[in-house]
C-alpha cells in the first residue's frame, strides 16, 4: 500500500526531504547543509553534484523510513529559484558551477541592457525587471565565459534546480515547471512558452532549455535504481510559490511572506496577469491543466541571512534564537537602525550597488540594540513592500507568515505592529514543503484541486497590532531616514 508523499525541498542553504501522510502530517524529515561558494565578492556558486548527492541521500533516507519505494504515492519537488545548473545530457553530470540567485556577476550587463531601454520590454513579457537576480543573464554570461559549455555542443542542458533534479531522478527527462520557468526572464509568462526575443536578448539558444510543464500531473518517474523501485513525480514549484500554496492563498488578495534566507512576499492575483507599476514582480504562482494563476511578488534579498551574518561573521550572538531575548531586553532600538543591503537591495528599490549600514550608534548602544535593529529591519522592509503593493492596488488585509525566522514571537508581533494588520503563523511553519506535498497530492489524484488539498493545512496563531501610533510613526521615520542615506 502507498501511504506517503515524499517532498524534496532543495533550498539555498540546505537540502531536505520530508515524508508526509495524505492528511498533511509531516512524519519525518532529513536535512543536510549545502556548501556556499563565494569565489569573489558578489559571486555565489553551488556545486550541482553536491546538490544531487545531498538530495539523493536525503530522499533515500526517507524512502527507507517509509518502508520502501512502494510505500510512496508520489514525489513533490520544490527548490531555490533562478539558480542555474549546466549539465551534460549524456551523463547528467554538471559541466560548471551552479550560479546562485544571489550572484551579482551580471550586474553590469543588466545595467547596460537597461541603459539601452530594454527593461520595459522585459517587464511586459516576463513580469520581471532587468536585474542579475534572474536566470537569463546568468545563462548568457556562462555561455560566453565557460568554454566547456560551448564544447559540449548539442549535449549541453541548462535548467533551474528542479529541472536538473528531475533530469537526474528520471534519467533524462528535461522539463521545468511553469513557476520556475517564469523566473528565468526567458519565458513570456502570459503565453506560457520560451520567447524568441528574450532568448536573443540574453544570448540563450532554445535547444539547451527544458520543456515547460504544469506544476502538477504526471511529471515523470524515477529510475528504479535510486530508490529500489520507480516512484512517480507529480508536483513541482519554486519554493516561494510552493509556500504560497502551503499557506492556502487561493483567493485573490491573499498574501504570504516567507522569512528564509531572503524574504519573499507573494499576493495571489488570480488568472489575470497584472503588471506592477511600483517595482514589484509579476510571476506565475502555478499552472494546472495549462491554466496559469499569477502572483505579485516583492523579493527582499536579506532576511535570515542577516541573523546568520551577525552570528557567523560578527560573532555578536552564538545562536539565532538569542535575538528574541536580546530584542525583548531593551524597551526600544535606542535610535539604532540596520539597513540590511548586504547583497544590494531588491524590491522595491532594485539597487544592486547599495551597501548595508548600521546607523545611530552611540556609547549608549549595546548589542541588544543592534540585534533588535536587525529584527526590526524585517518589519521595515516588509512595510516598504506593503506600501508598493498598496500603490499597485493590491494592499494586504492580513499577512500569513512562515520560514525559519518566524518561530521568533517578538518578530511576528513586530510585523503586526508595524504593518497594522493581523499576522497569522501556521503551527506547521514548513509551508514550502507542505505546498509541494499539496501539488503532488493533486498531481497524483489524491485531491481534485489545490483548494481541496488545503485540508492538509493545520492550525494557526494570530498576532494582532498593539503598538501605539506615535511609537510606530517614530520607527518608520527613523527607518526612512536610514534607508534614504543608503539609497543616496
Ligand atoms: O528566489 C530565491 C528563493 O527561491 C530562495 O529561497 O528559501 O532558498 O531562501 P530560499
Amino acid at each position: 500500500m502507498s501511504d506517503y508523499i515524499l517532498v524534496i525541498d532543495e533550498g539555498t542553504t540546505s537540502t531536505r526531504a520530508v515524508l508526509f501522510t495524505a492528511d498533511g502530517t509531516a512524519v519525518d524529515s532529513c536535512q543536510r547543509p549545502l556548501t556556499q561558494h563565494y569565489p569573489q565578492p558578489g559571486l555565489v556558486e553551488h556545486d550541482a553534484e553536491e546538490i544531487w548527492n545531498l538530495t539523493l541521500a536525503c530522499a533515500q533516507a526517507m524512502v527507507a523510513k517509509a518502508g520502501g519505494a512502494d510505500r510512496i504515492t508520489s514525489i513533490g519537488i520544490t527548490n531555490q529559484r533562478e539558480t542555474v545548473v549546466f549539465w551534460d545530457k549524456r551523463t547528467g553530470k554538471p559541466l560548471a558551477p551552479a550560479i546562485v540567485w544571489q550572484d551579482r556577476r551580471t550586474a553590469d550587463n543588466c545595467a547596460a541592457m537597461k541603459a539601452q531601454g530594454e527593461e520595459p520590454v522585459v517587464q511586459a513579457k516576463t513580469g520581471l525587471l532587468l536585474d542579475p537576480y534572474f536566470s537569463g543573464s546568468k545563462i548568457g554570461w556562462a555561455l560566453e565565459n565557460w568554454p566547456q559549455l560551448k564544447d559540449a555542443g548539442a549535449h549541453l542542458a541548462v535548467g533551474t534546480v528542479e529541472s536538473y533534479l528531475v533530469y537526474r531522478l528520471t534519467g533524462g527527462s528535461h522539463i521545468s515547471d511553469a513557476s520556475n520557468a517564469a523566473r528565468t526572464a526567458l519565458m513570456a509568462i502570459g503565453s506560457g512558452g520560451w520567447d524568441d526575443g528574450l532568448m536573443d536578448l540574453f544570448g540563450v539558444p532554445r535547444d539547451i532549455l527544458p520543456e515547460i510543464t504544469d506544476c502538477a500531473g504526471d511529471l515523470g518517474t524515477t529510475v528504479p535504481e535510486h530508490f529500489g523501485g520507480a516512484i512517480r513525480i507529480s508536483g513541482m514549484a519554486g519554493d516561494q510559490q510552493a509556500a504560497t500554496i502551503g499557506q492556502g492563498c487561493f483567493a485573490v488578495g491573499q498574501t504570504k511572506a516567507t522569512f528564509g534566507t531572503g524574504a519573499f512576499v507573494l499576493t495571489q492575483t488570480g488568472t489575470t496577469l497584472r503588471q506592477s507599476r511600483h517595482r514589484l514582480l509579476s510571476t506565475i504562482l502555478y499552472q494546472l491543466n495549462g491554466e496559469r494563476h499569477y502572483a505579485l511578488e516583492g523579493s527582499v534579498f536579506v532576511a535570515g541571512s542577516l541573523v546568520q551574518w551577525l552570528r557567523d561573521d560578527l560573532g555578536l550572538i552564538s545562536h539565532a534564537a538569542e535575538t528574541e531575548p536580546l530584542a525583548r531586553s531593551v524597551p526600544d532600538n535606542n535610535g539604532v537602525y540596520l539597513v540590511p543591503a548586504l547583497s544590494g537591495l531588491g524590491a522595491p528599490h532594485w539597487r544592486s550597488d547599495a551597501r548595508a549600514t548600521i546607523s545611530g550608534l552611540s556609547f549608549a548602544a549595546t548589542k541588544a540594540h543592534v540585534a533588535r535593529a536587525a529584527l526590526e529591519a524585517m518589519a521595515h522592509q516588509t512595510y516598504d513592500l506593503k506600501t508598493a503593493f498598496a500603490a499597485d492596488g493590491a494592499d494586504w488585509a492580513e499577512l500569513r507568515i512562515d520560514g525559519g525566522m518566524v518561530a521568533n514571537d517578538w518578530m511576528a508581533q513586530d510585523l503586526a505592529d508595524m504593518l497594522t494588520i493581523d499576522v497569522e503563523r501556521p503551527a506547521f511553519v514548513e509551508t514550502t514543503a507542505l505546498g509541494a506535498a499539496m501539488l503532488a497530492a493533486v498531481g497524483c489524484g489524491l485531491f481534485p484541486s489545490l483548494e481541496d488539498a488545503a485540508s492538509m493545512r493545520g492550525g494557526v496563531t494570530r498576532f494582532a497590532p498593539m503598538l501605539d501610533a506615535a511609537a510606530r510613526e517614530a520607527r518608520l521615520a527613523g527607518w526612512a531616514d536610514a534607508l534614504a542615506r543608503v539609497l543616496q
